[in-house]
């Protein structure tokens, strides 16, 4: 059973693992098009310097950074691809060391950082590359403790890099580093009572954020994990200079593998999927989209539901909306929420949609308005992409 358990959690680390066998060729679906009235979405593609999946991806300034990954022959790479929406060219750059699980965000609106990760040997890693938007310059800060596959809240000023894999016996992290608009880090401790790999979904203009669902091990400390479905919500809030944690709403339906995003206060989490009634061989996807509102710190009553079920999907604020597309199940479509009504948008007669069917890709919005979906794996999770798909919506905002 331990055995297993752990495997599970290294399939949430590197879930193209799994993605392998799941994915096919797909029927041809209509190109990407209108999605109301209030909304058009220009489409253009573009192609990464070297294909490759497991991406780190953000944005900063007017960039969307691509980070990192697994190229075709599995190893980890240092490449880095920027597009730079003011130019609309693409250049690279490099990463200090290459690796993979690497998390990625932003801070003050001014650097990306690239947290963590494995290296070779499989060590998590203490290292931070931070790239400066304002002067094109690269360079290191350091995680109060090494680990891999991090999650990053951007609170405006601060950002908290929480959690992740540590790899001792603990295996999940319970550290959180605060990086600061000079970037300066200060590290804590979440006072948890099980350390919890969570979605992390944060809105920097309010200085709020949320680190929930996931799952969390049962039992720390112990020789073998214990790993579990975690409802646990924790909501980071940022005010000038302080920042600080509170314990917050439970997330209503536990589930590992889920994503979120966050738009006009609202916070959405869709996705994921469960172990079957205690079986742990059968998992369930699920299509359930939860919305949290930062104005009464809840969650909505009713889940929504996805055109179909998705795990480990994309998901992106563009605008109003938050976008989900792509996961492990055969959808090139989007499912777009908009934020104002809580509602899908009735894509029924267009619906945008990928060109290419993958999973494992990575997603930027730039100036939040600009979707970029770059990499990932194709034809059956057999090959990694080069393959850059740009959905426009800045015009219709
Ligand atoms: C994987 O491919 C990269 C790029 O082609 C190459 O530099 C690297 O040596 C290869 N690694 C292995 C283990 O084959
Ligand atoms: C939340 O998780 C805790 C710990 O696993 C459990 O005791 C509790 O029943 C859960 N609550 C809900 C509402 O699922
Ligand atoms: C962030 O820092 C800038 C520069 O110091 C300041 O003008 C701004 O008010 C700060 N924002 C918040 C939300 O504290
Ligand atoms: C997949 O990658 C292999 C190795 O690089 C290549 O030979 C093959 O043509 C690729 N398949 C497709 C369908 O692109």
């Amino acid at each position: 059973m331990y055995v297993f358990l752990l495997l599970k959690s290294l399939v949430d680390a590197l879930p193209l693992m799994l993605l392998a066998e799941m994915m096919h060729s797909a029927v041809v679906r209509a190109a990407p098009g209108v999605v109301n009235n209030a909304v058009d979405w220009g489409f253009s593609g573009a192609m990464l310097s070297v294909p490759r999946s497991s991406i780190a991806a953000t944005s900063v300034g007017h960039l969307a950074l691509f980070a990192g990954g697994k190229l075709q022959n599995g190893t980890s790479t240092d490449i880095v691809d920027i597009f730079d929406r003011k130019t609309n060219k693409w250049t690279t750059a490099r990463l200090s060391e290459a690796r993979s699980e690497i998390s990625a965000g932003s801070v003050a609106g001014r650097y990306a950082l690239f947290a963590g990760g494995f290296d070779n040997s499989f060590k998590p890693m203490t290292l931070v590359d931070v790239y400066d938007a304002k002067s094109g310059q690269w360079s290191q800060i350091r995680l109060g403790t090494a680990r891999a596959a991090p999650r990053m809240l951007d609170l405006g000023n601060r950002t908290a890099i929480v959690g992740g894999l540590s790899g001792d016996l603990q295996y999940l992290s319970n550290a959180v580093d605060y990086v600061d608009a000079k970037l300066g880090v200060i590290s804590v401790v979440l006072e948890s009572r099980y350390p919890q790999l969570g979605v992390a979904v944060s809105d920097h203009v309010g200085g709020i954020g949320l680190y929930t669902s996931g799952y969390e091990n049962i039992q720390p400390g112990h020789r073998f994990n214990d790993f579990e479905a975690a409802n646990r919500t924790t909501v980071f809030t940022a005010q000038g200079t302080a920042v600080g944690f509170n314990g917050g709403a439970q997330f209503p339906f536990p589930r590992w593998g889920a994503s979120g995003a966050a738009a006009n206060g609202v916070f959405v989490v869709g996705g994921g999927h469960v172990f079957s009634n205690g079986d742990e061989e059968l998992t369930t996807t699920t299509d359930r989209v939860d919305v949290y509102h930062t104005a009464t710190g809840k969650w909505s009553n009713t889940a929504l539901k996805m055109s179909v079920a998705r795990d480990y999907p994309l998901a992106q604020a563009v605008g109003n909306y938050v976008v989900f597309v792509s996961g492990t199940q055969l959808s090139k479509d989007f499912d777009i929420l908009d934020t104002r009504t809580s509602r899908f948008v009735d894509t029924s007669e267009h619906r945008p949609a990928l060109h290419t069917l993958r999973s494992d890709a990575a997603a930027a919005t730039v100036d939040g308005c600009l979707l970029v979906i770059a990499g990932g794996s194709v034809y059956g999770g057999r090959n990694k992409t080069a393959s850059v798909e740009m959905f426009d919506a800045c015009s219709g905002l």
